[in-house]
């Protein structure tokens, strides 16, 4: 007897046809008369359900019609094709064991139920539709990421968690300290006195691995980081969570241009992957979450992206026929309501913003010839917004410098960022792609707590 699973039955249903095989899973409905029933099975390897017929002539046939849902169950029997009904094919069982009950009260019962109450069972989320296909789209997008920038020889660099610089100078990292908070050792200044510290200094959780990444791409040309990355933020939004994922590739001998480019071209490549190796998910999003998903996904592969800069963004905000809740200023921050409109009613597709204010951007961006806006681009896309922010990075020693100095910085911090411009600096540019936003935006999913296993945003570290 072989064991199978789902996924290679349906698969590759002929290679099982009229054989004995063994199946393990749960049960995810299960219905019976007096004579026979039927149990869809789930074995965790693929997003449909096996279905198992049992009859009356089974050793235990009155205890497994009372099974309840989410019962782990090892079934043997005759795998049948079935062509012309509902399922191509059935398993008729010829033994059903138990190897877990479910208690009755299983909370995911057969109705469909909301994201928020399923946001509140985290750990039995994943054994829904809905999250049984978000979480394999999610390792299927990582392993396409992988796969994308290994082909192009990119070199996979693990930037650190603790740190001591604060990549994007915003202020928004978590404290990572050792010292007792009820008994803060203080200096003469009467400060806590970090030097008593652990590491000897005040570390952060890491906002961005970039400035690291940027000594890496200064030695192999051209790398990538794919970690997880913290923000203090304290927004309760959508779109926000305090730990996500980012991947950050930086290249060096690069501009802008060439950053766009990448860019595109990976967006591009991961849609491709899970259309091509997800299809039953896909089209479950497509059906049930967001409508018209693939047909948007497929029209997005075969065209270019737009590319506006920002002083033009601005200029079409301004003469939309709509009132924004935040007002339009050349020189304010673009909020989730402009972005929208831009991709959503102007362009209906992914938009690259470029050359922003230098007065709303990271110290590290470069300086253009009109010395008011930075090579900074900003990927925004219908349904979600800006999904990846990056930039070409300033290689000119002063420039830097009194960059660093004009946004109130330290230079003594950077001191070795300093240093990668002394020693061979080049030309070079890299983004950040928010991991959870690229899911939300595969998938139609609308709330980031969703497309996260067991997410960390404000007031929720409950799993
Ligand atoms: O635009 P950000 O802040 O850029 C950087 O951190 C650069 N150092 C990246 C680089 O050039 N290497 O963040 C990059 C992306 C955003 O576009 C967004 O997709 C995501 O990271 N992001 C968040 N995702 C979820 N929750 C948050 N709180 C996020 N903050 C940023
Ligand atoms: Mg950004």
């Amino acid at each position: 007897m072989d064991k199978a699973y789902i996924k290679d039955i349906y698969r590759h249903p002929e290679k099982y046809a009229d054989k004995e095989i063994q199946v393990e899973g749960w049960i995810r409905t299960l219905r019976a008369s007096k004579a026979f029933g039927f149990i869809e099975l789930n074995d965790g390897t693929f997003f449909k359900n096996l279905q198992v017929v049992f009859e009356e002539n089974l050793e235990n046939f009155k205890e497994v019609s009372k099974f309840g849902i989410s019962t782990a169950l090892i079934v043997k029997g005759k795998l049948v094709l079935t062509p012309g009904s509902k399922q191509a094919f059935e398993i008729k069982a010829t033994s059903i064991e138990v190897e877990g009950h479910a208690d009755k009260e299983y909370p995911l019962q057969k109705k469909r139920h909301s994201f928020e109450f399923l946001r509140s069972i985290a750990h039995l989320r994943p054994r829904s539709n809905t999250f049984s296909a978000v979480f394999r789209i999610r390792s299927l997008a990582a392993f396409a990421i992988h796969e994308f920038f290994q082909k192009r020889g990119f070199v996979y660099v693990h930037t650190p968690i603790i740190t001591g610089s604060d990549c994007e100078g915003a202020g928004e990292m978590f404290r990572v300290t050792t010292l007792d908070l009820n008994n803060v050792p203080k200096n003469e200044e009467g400060k806590i006195d970090t030097t008593k510290d652990f590491f000897g200094k005040e570390t952060n959780l890491t906002v961005s691995g970039q400035l690291q990444g940027e000594a890496y791409a200064l030695a192999f040309r051209n790398i990538y980081t794919f970690g997880p990355t913290f923000r203090a933020e304290n927004s309760n939004t959508a779109r926000h969570a305090a730990e996500f994922w980012m991947i950050e590739p930086e290249i060096a001998f690069a501009d802008l241009a060439d950053n766009m480019e990448l860019a595109e071209d990976m967006i591009k490549y991961i849609i491709n992957y899970v259309l091509e190796n997800a299809p039953e998910e896909m089209e479950f999003f497509s059906k049930f979450i967001d409508k018209g998903l693939l047909e948007r996904l497929n029209n997005i592969v075969s065209s270019d992206f737009e590319k506006i800069t920002y002083t033009k963004a601005i200029e079409i905000l301004k003469s939309a026929k709509k009132e924004f809740e935040f007002p339009v200023e050349w020189g304010c921050d673009l909020q989730t309501e402009h972005e929208r409109y831009i991709t959503e009613e102007v362009y209906k597709k992914p938009v690259f913003v470029t050359d922003y204010p230098k007065d709303i951007k990271a110290f590290y961006m470069r300086m253009n010839d009109d010395n008011k806006t930075v090579a900074a681009m900003d990927l925004l896309v219908p349904g979600v917004g800006e999904i990846i922010g990056g930039s070409q990075r300033e290689e000119r020693l002063d420039v830097l410098e009194s960059r660093i100095e004009e946004m109130g910085l330290h230079k003594d911090d950077y001191w070795w960022y300093l240093e990668l411009r002394k020693y061979g600096g080049t030309r070079h540019a890299g983004f950040g792609l928010g991991f959870e936003r690229v899911i939300m935006y595969l998938t139609g999913i609308s709330n980031i707590r969703d497309v996260v296993s067991f997410p960390r945003t404000v007031k929720t570290a409950e799993f």
